[in-house]
């Protein structure tokens, strides 16, 4: 008897969050265009990254950070050459690993405390951890730890960042999410005053991606794009250009990478993609399925990847029939000729169905059991909240989304 009062008073609340949720669904697309986004310069090419030192002429010290794999494999070098002919100091800080906590930024602080400008060189994890560097060097009397709110307001130092990895976008994305290294929970922070003065988009270093990772990091990148092009939010015409093109870019490019990785060609189509996959988090956010992946990565310990390419049509067959228009575009775009729309909409779900499984993504529904079902609808719909989508999805919702992604995996 003694759980039943909290239970019943829990389970009055959820009708009542729904409608609360339902009621200021479109505030975070509202709040997201009063964020300031960097306009860097984009460069692109194979060995592009060579034009670091010329980038930044005029800088006392040059602080490049990046991780201990990439570190060996020596991507560093090229960056490293660059900065010596134009007689510019630097140090390298390559402690950074797969989740960045809150000791590894305060490291990073301290040793590009006499630096001028930090260059980024990696995947998300490098990013997000030299956003915050930048960012916490600008509130030297503050701990890492008490800067990671939900907003972070600090003109930060400027970033060159260069992607190893086409998916994420986090080299100019205005979010990072760091561990708490007390607490051992990640926190996505907005920095309101990122300054990245230039990405370099060198598909060179992409080439030794495990196809695994590239197939994954793929399918985020499109991901972003698809979101970006279902959002309830008021972008320009342009945006929403560069959203398509970034699906027009996977569909047409990806498989082809997976076939023949040593196409550089593709792998910089890809970097492009994911640029502009990037550009569609910080204007439009993403939506159901990010709070999908997110929720279900966590609890099965997937990587974002992963839990992207497992969510992903099962989400968007949920929002169909609200999204038509938007999915008929799509296929529009990339090249599905047909008039009407509802059969257009469910052509893209198709070709998107064949393209995750010609890139040899595995989606194993299996893994989620039933009984995690309440506590993962609790899970995605707070992450929701963080988004703009065409529609509220109620806890009804999501438990058959959730139940679709099982049965049709059985
Ligand atoms: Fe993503």
């Amino acid at each position: 008897m003694s759980n039943f009062a909290p239970n019943s008073v829990l389970n009055a609340m959820i009708p009542l969050c729904f409608q609360i949720r339902k009621l200021i669904r479109r505030l975070p697309g509202i709040v997201i265009q009063w964020v300031p986004k960097p306009n860097p310069k984009v460069l692109e090419g194979c060995g592009v990254r060579g034009k670091v030192g010329e980038l930044c002429r005029g800088c006392s010290h040059v602080l490049v950070v990046t991780d201990s794999t990439l570190y060996g494999l020596g991507f560093h070098q090229t960056i490293v050459d660059s900065l010596q002919e134009e007689h510019i100091d630097f140090s390298l800080f390559k402690e950074i690993d797969s989740e960045p906590d809150s000791d590894v930024v305060e490291q990073g602080r301290k040793a590009a405390k006499d630096s001028d400008c930090i260059v980024a060189l990696g995947g998300g994890s490098v990013m997000d951890a030299s956003k915050m560097i930048a960012a916490s060097l600008r509130k030297p009397r503050r701990s890492v730890r008490s800067l990671m709110q939900k907003f972070l307001f600090a003109r930060t130092l400027p970033l060159i960042t260069i992607p190893t990895t086409a998916g994420t976008g986090a080299e100019h994305t205005v979010g990072a999410v760091v561990k708490d290294s007390k607490k051992g929970n990640k926190c996505a922070t907005v920095v309101v005053g990122l300054n990245v003065k230039a990405v370099l988009l060198d598909s060179e270093l992409t080439l030794k991606i495990p196809p695994k990772i590239t197939a994954a990091c793929g399918i985020d990148a499109l991901s972003h794009g698809i979101e970006g092009c279902l959002a309830d939010v008021k972008v320009s015409v342009e945006d929403v250009r560069k959203s398509e093109e970034c699906v027009r870019l996977v569909f047409e490019n990806l498989p082809e990478v997976m076939r023949n990785p040593d196409n550089l060609a593709a792998r910089q189509a890809m970097g492009r993609a994911a640029f502009y996959g990037g550009n569609a988090i910080n204007k439009q956010l993403a939506g159901y399925v990010h709070a999908f992946a997110h929720s279900i990565g966590a609890c099965y310990h997937l990587s974002h990847g992963e839990a992207i390419a497992l969510c992903l049509l099962p989400v968007l067959r949920y929002q169909k029939e609200a999204c038509i228009k938007e999915l008929a575009r799509l296929a529009e775009v990339c090249g599905i000729r047909q008039q009407n729309e509802a059969i257009a909409a469910e052509q893209f779900l198709q070709a998107l169905d064949r393209l995750i499984s010609d890139c040899g993504i595995q989606r194993n529904g299996t893994i989620l059991q039933r009984c995690d079902f309440q506590h993962l609808t609790r899970l995605i719909a707070a992450d929701s909240i963080n988004y703009s989508p065409k529609t509220t999805f109620s806890d009804k919702d999501i438990l058959n989304v959730l139940e679709s992604m099982i049965v049709t995996s059985d």
